[in-house]
């Protein structure tokens, strides 16, 4: 089972010291919450997978635990620092540094892939609703018909309504997380 070491939490801890709106969290999500994000994918689904905001991996940690190939997730950091400690710890990852609100810059010849799945750490709470349902629109667009999109916030409700043509649901509420979090999934119907 995964735990969060102090090196971890020291990482993180510096992150948002440094990025408080961007990292918008106070330690990284709790080994409960990272299960109940990755129970949220299914590893038989063929495909690769997509991971927005990976700090410093332990959502990453639970998908490989989960049974995802680490060769199949490709995740966007925008902070150096965690891109670079996401690399050391899972050298088989594709781990790019940039924009996840910019997925096609930031993917570059990756940006024509469709995923089986994509999970979210961005905290989106903390822009402003039209950028948050451009962001998940995007990524809709870029997954198989019911592939899920995971994200996670502090929320009661969804960080959005489910855009036209797709459908969101809560798929948990982790308690052991500081603070609690939920899990919500969208998905296509279309
Ligand atoms: C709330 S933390 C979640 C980290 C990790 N997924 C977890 O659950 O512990 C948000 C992460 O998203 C990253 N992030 C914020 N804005 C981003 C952006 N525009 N593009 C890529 N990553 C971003 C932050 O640097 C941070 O690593």
């Amino acid at each position: 089972m995964p735990s969060n070491s102090a090196a971890e939490h020291f990482h993180f801890l510096k992150g948002l010291i440094a990025r408080p709106k961007n990292v918008g969290a106070i330690a990284p999500s709790s080994p409960a919450l990272s299960q109940a994000i990755a129970r949220q994918v299914d590893p038989t689904v063929e495909g690769p997978v997509l991971e927005l905001g990976p700090g410093t991996g332990v959502v990453t940690e639970a998908l490989i635990d989960r049974g995802i190939a680490p060769e199949r997730i490709t995740a966007i950091e925008y902070d150096p620092d965690f891109a670079k400690m996401v690399r050391a710890r899972f050298p088989r990852v594709n781990v790019v540094q940039g924009d996840a609100f910019d997925l096609k810059t930031t993917l570059g010849n990756g940006n024509g892939k469709t995923f089986a799945a994509i999970v979210s750490g961005l905290p989106l709470l903390n822009h402003p609703v039209e950028r948050r349902r451009a962001l998940i629109e995007g990524a809709l667009a870029k997954l198989k018909p019911g592939a899920p999109y995971v994200q996670f916030s502090y929320g009661f409700e969804p960080p959005i309504s489910a855009p036209a043509g797709a459908s969101v649901k809560r798929a948990a509420l982790v308690l052991m997380n500081l603070p609690p979090a939920r899990v919500w999934v969208y998905r296509k119907t279309a």
